[in-house]
């Protein structure tokens, strides 16, 4: 019986565990379940495996028993869910795209200064953002003297990994505070003296381009800063909606809310209607809402098909929300760990909507459903 596939682009990492199950967070399975809702069955592919020439692919196709390796004609949609730092990668990505071949999602990691500076240029969303400049020891004297609480980070960084604090006190001055070798969970403060970071962060900061940012003073659940995750997808209709929310919270003594660095998944409702005034709750949640919405609706116009996003916005005790930033490839997994399994569901169901709506667009002409009928290598 013919097909129609739907593109999953993975990382290699991720594809080797395939046969045996090992893809680490991201669930297969929901792949195959939702997929099968919108008529698609999905085809898990490497951009290695994607012969241009041929137009065809190697790919793992599960066959209700388990995951087989066949050769496909190459779909029509692909949702990339790789990241591809390589500038090779993203050459064959384009010729793939100029043969009508649409990969949504293409780029699932621009730099945190390229999204700040598209964002600045939204005066409907600048508001809404820290500031922050490119680190240099210029903009960093500069930031020094306005705020008195900075973050340091990567700016091609993720997942909490190379964040940095520096933060004043009256009694004490200025202090860089920095993870442990020891754990995630562990952070070290060391005052400046004279004003200037010791010299191994200042070395690392010439290497590593950084950005320094105003750290905003994020509502606290149990004394453990919050932050909220926002999964803002196209779906059926083309078009962006939220598909979930959770709130993140820091460890003990830590600063950085990523789970990957021991924060917990939890439901925003119930962490916010312990630390916000209850009246305060509902309006705080839509304005974070809102402006996940507007931030995905700017971003899509001006980034090529951007499609699923998960964004980390903060809240001031105040309700007031900041935009703190926009990941490409969403860590859906924090659903399920807060316990919300049915939107964790959601957020894989919404993609492959999309894909079927990508799927049937006559007016694109070139993204009419190809069938293929699978040859098993
Ligand atoms: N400007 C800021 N103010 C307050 N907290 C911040 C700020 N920037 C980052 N953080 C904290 O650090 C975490 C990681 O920063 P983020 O910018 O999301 O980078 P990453 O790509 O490493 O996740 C955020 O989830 C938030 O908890
Ligand atoms: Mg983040």
């Amino acid at each position: 019986m013919s097909q129609t596939y739907v593109g999953i682009l993975l990382n290699t990492g991720m594809y080797r565990g395939i046969p045996t199950r090992r893809t680490g967070q991201e669930s297969l399975s929901l792949y195959e379940e939702t997929a099968r809702e919108y008529g698609l069955t999905p085809c898990y592919l490497r951009l290695a495996d994607i012969d241009l020439s041929s137009e065809s692919c190697i790919a793992y196709v599960y066959n209700g028993i388990d995951y087989s390796k066949q050769e496909l004609p190459l779909p029509q949609v692909i949702h990339n869910r790789a990241l591809y730092p390589r500038a090779e990668a993203v050459h064959k990505i384009r010729k793939l795209m100029a043969m009508g071949i649409t990969v949504f999602n293409v780029n699932n990691r621009y730099g945190k200064d390229t999204i700040h500076r598209l964002l600045w240029n939204a005066p409907h969303l600048r508001h809404y953002l820290p500031a922050a400049m490119p680190l240099t020891s210029r903009s960093l004297s500069t930031m020094m003297s306005r705020y008195p609480d900075l973050i340091l980070k990567p700016i091609r960084g993720s997942v909490g990994h190379g964040i940095m604090r520096l933060q004043y006190r009256e009694d004490a001055g200025w202090a860089l505070i920095y993870p442990s070798p020891t754990g995630p969970r562990d952070w070290i403060t060391t005052r400046l003296r004279r004003g200037e970071l010791p010299g191994w962060a200042r070395r690392r900061l010439e290497r590593v381009p950084y950005l320094v940012q105003e750290r905003i003073p994020l509502v606290e659940y149990e004394g453990r800063p919050v932050d909220l995750r926002v999964t803002v997808q196209r779906g059926i209709h083309g078009d962006f909606g939220i598909t979930g929310r959770f709130a993140k919270v820091s460890p003990k003594g830590g600063f950085v809310c990523n789970i990957a660095k021991g924060g917990e998944a939890l439901p925003a409702e119930d962490v916010l209607a312990q630390i916000l005034p209850a009246a305060l709750v509902p309006a705080a949640l839509s304005h974070v809402e809102a402006l996940a919405l507007a931030t995905c609706r700017y971003l899509s116009d001006r980034l090529p098909l951007l499609a699923d996003v998960g964004l980390d916005i903060g809240l001031t005790p105040e309700g007031r929300p900041y935009f703190i930033e926009c990941n490409g490839r969403d860590q859906r997994y924090g659903f399920r760990k807060a316990g919300m399994e049915s939107i964790w569901k959601d957020t894989y169901r919404r993609p492959m909507a999309f894909a079927r709506y990508l799927l049937d667009q006559p007016a694109k002409g070139t993204i009419a459903p190809r069938k293929g009928s699978a040859k098993t290598t």
